[in-house]
Parts: C-alpha cells; structure tokens; sequence
C-alpha cells in the first residue's frame, strides 16, 4: 500500500481549483492558460496532468466550492491515486487548505481515504495482475498547528481501509472457495492476532443452543453450519455492549423456491452482512476502539437436498417462536432471527445492529444509492445516520407501522417467513425485529450496496466494502 506521510516532497505536486476559480497561487501561468482555453475547468474529478523531465504537476477540480464535501475530496483523490497510477509516478504531494465547513482532520482523512481506495483491487485468481505499478509515497502538507490532528486521521484510515478491504476480499471470493468453515477460519486468522477473541460453534453446538431456523436453512448443503461468535473487549470498566449481526449465507441458491440463473449468478455476495462485521471488527481491533463490542455471524449455504428445508415446512426457532416457511428463499430472515435472539439474550448486548443482503425488493425501493433501515428505536437510528452520513454510506429509514406486521402473521404458525410482494424490505425488517427481545435495534439492508455492476465513484467493480465505515463510527460514539 502507498504510504501517506506528513511533509512537503515528492516528485509531482498536486494543485487543487474550485470551478472558475481566480487564480493559482502556484502554476498560475499554465492554470490561467488553461481555464481561459477550456482545457481544465476545475470541475468535480476533472484532472489535468503535465508529467515532464522538469515540470510534475496535476491539476485537480474539486467542483464549485458551496458544494465541497467529505465524499467528493474521497472521489476526487481516487481519481488522482488511478492517475498517479497510470503515469508510473513514485511520490506526490498536496498541500491542504482549510476548507469552509469541513473539519481539517475530517479533510485529511478523506483525501487519503481516496488515495489508498485507488489501490484495491482482487487479483488473487488473474494471471496478469491490475496495478502493476505502486505509488510508493504520498505527502500531505498540512497546516503547522494540525499536524498531530492530520497524524491521528492518517493512522485510523489506514485501520479502517484495512476492515474494507478485508471485508471486499470475502465477498468477492466465490463460493466454492469460501464456505461456511473458510469464512470462520478467515475471521479467526484476520482478527485473533489483534486481541479479538473468536468462538466457532459446529453443528452440534448449534443444536444444543436450539437454533432451529438457522438449521433449517442450512440443512440442504453438505457443508456444516458455522456460528462464529466474535468478541472485541475494549472497555474493561464498563458491562456495555454492542452487538453486530451479519448475515452469513455463503451461497443463496434459493433452495427449493429456486432463484433463475440471473438472480443467483452473484449469490455468492449473500454474506455481505458477516464480511462487513468482520471487517469492522478488524478495523476496531486495530484502532484500539474502547469498547465492547461482540459480532455474530450465522454462516451457511442455502441448497437444495434430499435433506433440504422445504416450502410449507413450519419449523421453530431459538426464541420459540415457531414459523412457516412460505419461500426458502427467504432464508436470510431465518438465519438472522436465531442471531439476534442469541445477542439479545446470550450476550445480552445494549444494542444491536443486524447488516443483511435481505431483500430483491430494496434494490427496487433504494437501488444503489441509499441503505434500507428498520428500527424499534430511534435513538439508536438517529447514531447509525449520524456514523453513516460522516462515512458517506447513506442510509434511508423505511416505516414499520404496526399494520405491516398483519402480513407475516402465520396461518398454522407464528409468523410466516414471507410477506409477499408489498413492502417486502419492511415486512422482512419486521420479522427480524420479532427477535430481539425489545433491545434497541436498527436492521440495514444492504442488498443494492454491497456488490457493484460496475465501478463507481471510489468504489470497485464488485464487493464495495459497505457498511464498514458506517459501523466504524457508529461503535466509535456508541
Ligand atoms: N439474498 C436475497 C436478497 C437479494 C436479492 C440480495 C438480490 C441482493 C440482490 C434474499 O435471500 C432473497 O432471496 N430474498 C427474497 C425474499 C422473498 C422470497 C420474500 C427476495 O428478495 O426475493
Ligand atoms: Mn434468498
Ligand atoms: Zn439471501
């Protein structure tokens, strides 16, 4: 990974112009030239690079100036990292204004978030690798009495971008590589060397603790169901704690209510949710963040057998509650609910986040734009919004009026594992909600954001590493 450092050196200097900007007060001949010609006119990303034997310069837009934001200094400084990339430079600088509006070590940390985003990339299985050259060192020139601010931001983001990436490398991984057991062996691997304790719970000790929905689900795969119990201890003097709960399913065929070959094509992302708490962890673990905080991931596969769960089985659940299985592909609200009743009662968290590739029906609702929510409190909703708008991960909050319940109501069991085609996001937020014992608790959806058709922004092709940063801040404050 490049290294961001503090200082003023480098081989190519990057210069930074609002829309219409003035002047430059470095450069000024060639800028004036070039916004008067309409070659570069400080648009958002608009890059104009001279790489020479005796001038290195980039001009970079940051778009008009009202409109600055943490998220387009990440974007904009991806597209300088790609650039420095492409033109085989070894370091580079910038030097960092204040901007109106926007805290000096919010600034720094999303320019060098941008810089190291532009570095992912998952080449483990190509035989001819992506970037094929690395930028070796990038410098930050910051403001004199901000340097140690400027410092404490460069450390964390490197944490941070360490949970993303690890959480991009599990989803993007296919499933014939990460299976229930590969999943659990990676977050033992990635997050015990860095003090978080991990627990992996077979089948049999599955059973013991009565997760018959989880079981149910994970019951056509000759793969063994996998609870992987993680435990980040980081305030020894206080009994708080907070818990995050991913969904694990490592291959969503749909069972015997089947997917079509273009709905499970990318079935291999649907553990998402458990990749993103993993990575969180990871990057919690590494900033030492002073709480406690415990993830949970219920992993399994959901296929078809002669042993397979089937539609219309009724089948019940660690909590007690019992349930008729309507679609088995509907799987992911199952696995979650023996989850949550489990960090509700065994862990006895204070508050809970569940993250989930849950439903088609978001994708429909938000597309890729926004994160879907479900909450019973909106205390706690109003944090996660808060973690999320400064992560650039928006979230939108959906309703859960008491008269969305009526349709997962079961005929012959409690609940139905279902709703049907209205509302589907609320309905499965609801179900979820059943089984949290009253504990605080904000459900997000993640099925339009997690995996990515093409890229986007600072974000890849393929797994984007969401919510990590989203989670990051929200343990941070909570
Ligand atoms: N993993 C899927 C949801 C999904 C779909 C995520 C598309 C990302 C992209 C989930 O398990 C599922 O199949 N949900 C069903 C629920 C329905 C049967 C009530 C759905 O959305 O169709
Ligand atoms: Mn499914
Ligand atoms: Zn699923």
């Amino acid at each position: 990974m490049m290294k961001i450092l503090l200082g003023n050196k480098g081989d190519v200097e990057v210069l930074l112009a609002f829309k219409g900007q003035e002047g430059l007060e470095k450069h000024n001949e060639l800028y004036t030239y070039l916004k008067k010609k309409e070659i570069f006119k400080g648009d958002l990303c608009e890059i104009y690079s001279l790489i020479s034997p005796n001038e290195n310069v980039i001009f970079l837009g940051l778009g008009d100036r009202e409109k600055l934001n943490l998220q387009s200094l990440r974007k904009a400084f991806y597209k300088v990292g790609k650039e420095l990339m492409r033109l085989k430079v070894e370091s580079a600088k910038v030097s960092i204004p204040k901007f109106e509006n926007l805290c000096y070590k919010n600034t720094c940390m999303a320019i060098a978030e941008g810089l190291l985003q532009s570095e992912y990339s998952f080449d483990k299985y190509l035989s001819e690798k992506k970037n094929k050259h690395a930028v070796k060192e990038f410098y930050l020139d910051v403001l004199e009495d901000k340097k140690e601010r400027a410092q404490e931001a460069i450390d964390e983001i490197y944490n941070v971008i360490d949970g993303i990436f690890l959480t991009r490398d599990l989803v993007n991984e296919p499933a014939i590589v990460l299976t229930p057991k590969e999943l659990a062996k990676r977050a033992k691997e990635e997050l015990e060397p860095l003090g978080v304790e991990v627990e992996v719970l077979g089948k049999e000790k599955i059973e013991e603790l009565g997760m018959k929905a989880f079981l149910a689900v994970s019951k056509g795969s000759a793969n063994e169901p996998q609870f992987i119990i993680m435990k980040w201890n980081g305030d020894k003097n206080s009994s708080k704690k907070v818990a995050l709960v991913g969904k694990g399913i490592t291959y969503d065929s749909g069972g015997y209510s089947i997917k079509t070959h273009e709905g499970m094509a990318t079935m291999f992302n649907d553990m998402a949710g458990a990749a993103s708490v993993i990575g969180t962890m990871k990057a919690i673990a590494k900033s030492k963040i002073e709480k406690n905080v415990v993830a949970l991931v219920a992993a399994c596969e959901n296929l078809i057998s002669g042993e397979a769960y089937k539609p219309g089985d009724i089948i019940s659940s660690m909590a007690g509650k019992t349930i008729e299985v309507v679609s088995t592909d509907a799987e992911g609200r199952l696995t979650l609910a023996d989850a949550l009743w489990y960090a509700a009662t065994e862990e006895k968290a204070d508050k809970i986040v569940d993250v989930a590739t849950l439903t088609g029906a978001c994708v429909v609702a938000l597309g890729n734009v926004n994160i879907g929510a479900i909450t019973n409190s909106d205390d706690l909703m109003k944090e996660i919004k808060e973690a999320s708008e400064l992560a650039g991960e928006p979230v939108w909050q959906l309703p859960s009026n008491e008269e969305y319940k009526e349709q997962i109501i079961g005929t012959f069991a409690d609940l139905k594992n279902s709703g049907g085609r209205g509302a589907g996001t609320i309905t499965a937020g609801l179900f979820l909600g059943e089984f949290v014992n009253n504990t605080p608790w904000v459900h997000l959806d993640i099925a339009g954001k997690a995996y990515s058709t093409n890229e986007n922004g600072y974000l890849p092709k393929g797994a984007t590493g969401i919510p990590v940063k989203t989670l990051y801040n929200f343990v941070k404050n909570a």
